[in-house]
């Protein structure tokens, strides 16, 4: 039998999809067996689908709704906690110095080589009920934090496991080039990623990306490149860190390797920015990262100048210890000057492009999947403008309400 969801009588109703933002008053959508069969106004979607007779019904008056939020870059699974380096960090030491001291990256992998799997995902478990309760339904999770064949394997065994057992969807990422282990040559290290990590990983079908950290005190620009092509031999995609702390050339590398992403991208140049949207190759911009380093923003214009499309992404980790997509919003408004439409098209419908997404996921209309977020706002533009609260209310995943303020 059809299971039909109706939420009607919103205020706003935000359709998003490949050709911007839209806005309807009174507006209203219908799902059926977890896909979108209708998107209008309450009294056109009602009439086919009565409110009356769906499974289940959702009131929005004088509320916002949108697609679900989609977060395509965090590290959200590892163990241990980095609270103390965040006074560190406040007190003046950088992120760099904190790494060099053993401390940083080097300190949650000490923790996660210790947690078991029903911990890793445990922890992730929690992680993820945060970003739902602020309105993700789909989210890319990166391992990077065992640096090992066993620990790698492990906390993406505890990805699978949390996106069995979570509402949220998960695409995940292998990241074991996320930094060269303390006392290992770092030629020596991407040979392990290459020809023990990568086989590993790829042959229990535990990834669909493959990541690397190419930056100055992690990988170069070549040892990134043997990483991803090693990727993409197994049928790994790949994304790439790119231009965070120095500009190594990631951008370009992306580009040629035709990547799904390159993200952070703080030192990126016009020059980069073409390239990339040439090749198409998806800009992530992290404002949380910036936040937290107390650097300065990425610049998304030439991503828009090359005619990208940019999306953003809250880069949750220890370092930058955020679940929230609504935060990265306001953050991208007030630190990025990106307007409100393009700070939501940015979580919404290019960060399904960032996760090579091409069902519908990040958008509002017929054919999406029934990710839905009801916001307590009067129009879309509260939800970054009321920076720091939530306006996530209720959440539908594929039609079914899993979250209610
Ligand atoms: O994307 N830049 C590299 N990796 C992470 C930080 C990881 C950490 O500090 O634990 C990032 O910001
Ligand atoms: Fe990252």
């Amino acid at each position: 039998m059809t299971k039909t969801t109706v939420v009607h009588g919103a205020r706003q109703l935000v359709r998003v999809d490949e050709s911007g933002v839209d806005t309807v008053e009174d507006g209203a959508v219908a799902i059926e067996d977890g896909t979108v069969v209708a998107v209008g106004s309450t009294a056109e979607v009602t009439r086919e689908y009565p409110a009356e007779t769906a499974e289940t019904a959702v009131d929005a008056t004088g509320k916002t709704v949108l697609p679900g939020y989609v977060d395509p870059h965090t590290h959200a699974v590892f163990a241990g906690e980095r609270v103390d380096e965040f006074a560190a960090k406040l007190a003046g030491k950088s992120y760099q110095t904190i790494q060099a001291e053993g401390g940083g990256i080097f300190s949650t992998v000490r923790a996660v080589r210790e947690a078991s799997l029903a911990e890793l995902t445990d922890t992730l478990l929690d992680h993820l009920d945060v970003m739902l309760a602020h309105g993700t339904t789909t989210a890319e999770v990166k391992s990077g934090y065992g640096l090992s064949v066993e620990s790698e394997r492990r906390l993406l065994e505890a990805v699978a496991r949390a996106d069995e057992r979570h509402p949220l969807d998960l695409v995940p990422t292998f990241l074991g080039a996320h930094a060269v282990p303390e006392g290992t040559d770092p030629d020596e290290y991407v040979d392990e990623v290459v020809h023990e990590q990568i086989p590993a990983v790829a042959d229990a079908d535990l990834a669909v990306f493959c990541d690397v950290f190419c930056d100055e005190g992690a990988f170069t620009r070549e040892q990134s490149r043997r990483v991803l092509e090693a990727g993409l031999e197994y049928g790994l995609a790949p994304k790439i860190h790119a231009e965070e702390f120095e500009r190594l050339g990631g951008a370009q590398l992306a580009a040629d390797l035709g990547a799904v992403s390159a993200d952070h991208l703080l030192r990126a140049t016009a020059e980069d920015a073409a390239a990339m949207a040439a090749a198409d190759v998806t800009p992530v911009l992290l404002p949380g990262t910036a936040f937290t380093l107390g650097t300065a923003y990425a610049d998304p214009a030439p991503f828009g100048t090359a005619g990208s499309r940019v999306a953003l992404a809250t880069d949750f980790n220890p370092n930058c210890y955020s679940q929230s997509m609504e935060f990265a919003m306001a953050l991208a408004c007030n630190g990025m000057r990106m307007t409100p439409a393009a700070a939501l098209r940015g979580a919404t419908h290019h960060a399904a492009a960032a996760l090579a997404l091409d069902d519908g996921t990040g958008t509002l209309r017929k054919g999406a999947p029934g990710d839905v977020v009801v916001a307590d706002a009067p129009r879309f533009e509260y939800v970054p403008y009321n920076a720091g609260v939530r306006t996530t209310e209720t959440v539908l995943k594929g039609g079914e309400v899993v979250h209610r303020a």
